[in-house]
């Protein structure tokens, strides 16, 4: 368990050494400039990393973003003995024999914080297979929307690490986090402590979304659990949406006229289903506010088979059930169908608190290629053998591209028929959801070489 009830000038120290070291720079290299949102790097890359790095710093790269045990004697001396004294008595690690061991928590250099989480899974030194302390690329996408502008007070409903409100504390009078896991709850207190962020101005508070509020707000950010889960499948905490994901957005969305002040604007992140038009999260805004405006940025629009695959592989690594996977991927699919979803979309939600009539703004940043679309050959173009293996399209003569059968196959057939109407016969889920992706590639790819356009 991690504890927050520690000395605040224990919890500065620490950061002020976190401050001083290298780690962030290591970090944010490692991650690399371009890398702007997933903040999980591959445990193996860090590894051939750690190669270039001198001894000091490898161990603290180790023990700090993987959640490996050290030596207690080299720990002692890198960090000195109340920043190592710290690690105990919060809780991030405990000593065995000679060794200092993480306790299943790393520490994330987060733009300009430092944050403890939770080990994700994908790491070999996780304790759980989902986090307590949950950051992801939902996390971080989130924190680019959030404008830095001055606010008398900010609200961060399911706050996690703290992470949102952390991020804009510097701006705001105060800040607001509600959080109902006991572990995050006392993370985003430690949080706060690590980074310096005045506890005059900063509150946690434990408790279900707006039963721990009264107060209104200028803004309110939310991440919250977004997934969609069978009625009948245990999910975590952390991540559980109800059947159409909106259970929770729902609650938050019905308290956006309560509890944002006059101009007040509200910040949401999620992965939301919907229909080849737009997220469901519009339909559940328009139906309890009635003015104001909602901008709806939907950074990527996916097959719902796809969430279906991501869900079912998330069942089978928690419950620890591989043989199931098809079980699980019915489960998910037939909930969807029974939901009239057929995209999964990742977005971002602003909603401006106004007395005007209401407005809704699209901004739409996808392919637009999905498994209902239709295509044909592009006129002028025509494709033939060019040797044993492989076909080319030719246009005037000239080789536009080359490619193998299994190409050559879409495009002949390409008719008057869908994609998926191309594909349906195919094999097991596994081989499906495969031959939707490259397929889904496939035609964006011949559609940028001019072989084709979309009907
Ligand atoms: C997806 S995580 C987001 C964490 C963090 N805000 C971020 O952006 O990384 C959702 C968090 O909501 C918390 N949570 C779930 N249901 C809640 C509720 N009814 N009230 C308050 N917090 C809740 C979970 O424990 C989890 O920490």
């Amino acid at each position: 368990m991690l504890r927050a009830d520690i000395n605040n000038n224990k919890a500065e120290q620490f950061g002020r050494w976190l401050n001083e070291s290298n780690y962030a720079f290591i970090y944010k290299s490692m991650a690399g400039i371009f890398n702007t949102v997933e903040p999980w790097i591959e445990e193996k890359q860090i590894e051939v990393m750690l190669n270039d790095l001198s001894a000091d710093d490898s161990c603290i790269v180790e023990f700090f973003l993987l959640g490996y045990g050290k030596e207690k004697s080299e720990l002692l001396r890198i960090l000195g003995r109340e920043n190592y004294e710290f690690l105990l008595e919060t809780g991030f690690a405990s000593e065995n024999e000679n060794l200092i061991d993480p306790q299943g928590f790393c520490i994330l250099p987060i733009e300009d914080l430092f944050l403890i989480v939770s080990l994700p899974s994908c790491y070999k030194n996780a304790k759980q297979r989902i986090s307590d302390i949950y950051i992801g690329s939902d996390s971080t996408k989130l924190m680019k929307y959030i404008k830095k502008g001055t606010y008398e007070s900010i609200l961060d409903l399911c706050a996690g690490s703290g992470v949102q409100g952390l991020n804009v504390a510097a701006y705001a009078d105060k800040v607001v986090e509600v959080e109902l896991n006991d572990i995050a709850y006392n993370a985003a207190l430690l949080n706060a402590k690590i980074n310096g962020v005045s506890q005059d101005k900063y509150e946690v508070r434990k408790g279900d979304l707006y039963n721990v509020v009264t107060e209104k707000f200028d803004c309110i950010i939310s991440n919250p659990p977004f997934v969609p889960v069978p009625k009948d499948i245990t999910f975590p905490l952390c991540g559980d949406g109800g059947e159409d994901g909106l259970d929770i957005v729902r609650t938050i969305v019905g308290g956006f006229e309560k509890f944002l002040k006059p101009s007040g604007k509200a910040y949401m992140v999620l992965e939301c289903i919907g229909n080849e038009e737009k997220p469901y999260v519009v339909d559940c805004m328009k139906e309890v506010l009635k003015t104001g405006i909602i901008n709806v940025s939907m950074i990527n629009r996916q097959q719902i088979e796809f969430q279906a695959d991501a869900s079912a592989k998330i069942a089978i690594s928690i419950y620890n059930d591989p043989q199931n996977y098809d079980m699980y991927y019915k489960a998910w699919m037939n909930m969807f169908i029974r939901n009239n979803a057929t995209y999964i979309y990742p977005v971002v939600v602003e909603y401006v608190n106004n007395d005007k009539a209401l407005e809704v703004n699209y901004l739409r940043n996808y392919s637009k290629w999905s498994l209902d679309s239709e295509f044909e050959v592009t006129s002028g173009v025509e494709i033939s053998e060019c040797n044993k293996q492989y076909f080319a399209a030719y246009e005037k003569g000239k080789t536009k591209a080359v490619f193998d059968e299994e190409v050559k196959d879409l495009l002949e057939n390409s008719g008057n028929k869908s994609i998926r109407t191309r594909i349906k016969d195919c094999m097991d889920t596994g081989a499906y959801i495969k031959k939707i992706k490259s397929t889904l590639k496939a035609v964006s790819g011949l559609e940028a070489q001019g072989i084709i356009v979309k009907k």
